[in-house]
């Protein structure tokens, strides 16, 4: 098979997690005779810094030819301590998403056997866990009306929800759990918001649609409870994208590092494979962070986007095997050694 990918290797990290990615999967793709064509293209503040625009127009039309985006990272922080900037590199991140029209991001969360006592978490809790969160990518309070007012002293951002937005994300949610043990979960604040309360009346709605499905509905800050309490209640949850971003964070503490946790955005045009982990420019350039957020972010490409299955299970056994025989970077090292990134990806190389 043909496979074309947009590379966006992005800022920190991103270009040396990517690496590894790509090593990875050009090794896959030899194994069972693909053919790769990599495109690499500028985003985030290295687009910034090269042309003044953090997703310019010719990233765009890269992804929008490609079969999938593999990303990386972005932001800087030189943009984080300076509020007035007005080019920032994560809306180059928001624009991608817009124009591209990615408005699910699937994140599982699940543990690694080996990994379970790397949570802090106890055991008891998070063992067996393995869940979806279903996080609408495209609209609320990230792309809504935002501004200010009374002389700059009144700041204002505004959360939207049309019906179809939310439908269409639910669908995914049902059809998704239909997959697996057919238990969804709607997480909203129908109690105070009014887009919470169109959300659980249009999932309501579509009830009827999937007879088997059983639909739950928590209230999110419960649910940011019941998430470290109970993660292995959990199967599918759908939720909007302020709400999602949040959970998602609490949700890799599961799995015991931020840097195992793969993710898929996906919609209207090319989907677009990531890690969950951001730019951690406190590492860039040291060969020290862990790539296999990024690496298992592939597997979901080869998945997801190409129905490559046996490709995928592939780069999640090897990815098991390297955790449990010790391969791994410094954040999940411990006492023992840690390897450096490249070392990680090239021992995954070989095992392929
Ligand atoms: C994420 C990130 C982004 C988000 C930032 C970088 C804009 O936190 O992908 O979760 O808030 O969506
Ligand atoms: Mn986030």
């Amino acid at each position: 098979m043909k496979l074309n990918i947009a590379l966006l290797a992005g800022d920190g990290i991103g270009p040396e997690v990517i690496d590894q990615a790509v090593k990875v999967a050009d090794a896959v793709a030899k194994k069972f005779n693909h053919e790769i064509t990599w495109t690499a293209a500028l985003t985030g503040a290295a687009a910034i810094d090269a042309v003044g625009e953090p997703y310019p127009d010719a990233t765009h039309e890269i992804c929008m030819a490609a079969d999938a985006v593999l990303f990386g990272a972005i932001g800087h922080p030189k943009y984080d301590n300076d509020p007035k900037a007005t080019v920032r590199p994560e809306q180059g991140l928001l624009k991608m998403r817009k124009k591209l029209g990615l408005f699910a991001n699937v994140r599982p969360t699940f543990t690694f056997p080996s990994l379970i006592d790397n949570s802090p978490l106890k055991r008891e809790r998070i063992e067996g866990t393995d869940l979806i969160i279903l996080r609408e990518l495209t609209g609320g309070i990230y792309f809504g009306e935002r501004g200010r007012k009374d002389d700059g002293n009144t700041a204002f951002d505004t959360c939207t929800y049309t019906r179809a937005e939310v439908q269409r994300l639910a669908k995914l949610g049902f059809e998704m759990a239909m997959t697996r043990s057919k238990r969804l979960c709607c997480v909203d604040k129908a109690n105070v918001l009014e887009t919470s309360r169109l959300w659980r009346e249009t999932v309501q709605d579509m009830e009827k649609d999937y007879p088997e499905v059983t639909v739950s509905y928590e209230f999110v800050d419960a649910v940011a409870m019941r998430l470290v309490q109970w993660p292995n209640t959990y199967d599918v949850m759908i939720t909007e994208n302020l709400f999602g971003d949040i959970l998602t964070d609490e949700a890799s503490v599961i799995s015991g590092s931020m840097g195992l946790m793969p993710s898929a955005s996906i919609g209207v045009h090319t989907s677009l494979f990531e890690p969950i982990h951001g730019s951690y420019p406190q590492a860039a350039g040291k060969d020290i962070a862990n790539p296999l957020a990024t690496v298992l972010s592939a597997a979901m490409m080869f998945e997801d986007a190409f129905g490559l299955i046996e490709e995928a299970e592939l780069i999640r056994s090897v990815v098991n095997k390297s955790l449990e025989e010790g391969i791994v970077t410094e954040d999940l090292s411990g006492t023992n050694k840690a390897y450096k990134t490249s070392e990680v990806g090239d021992w995954l190389v070989n095992n392929i």
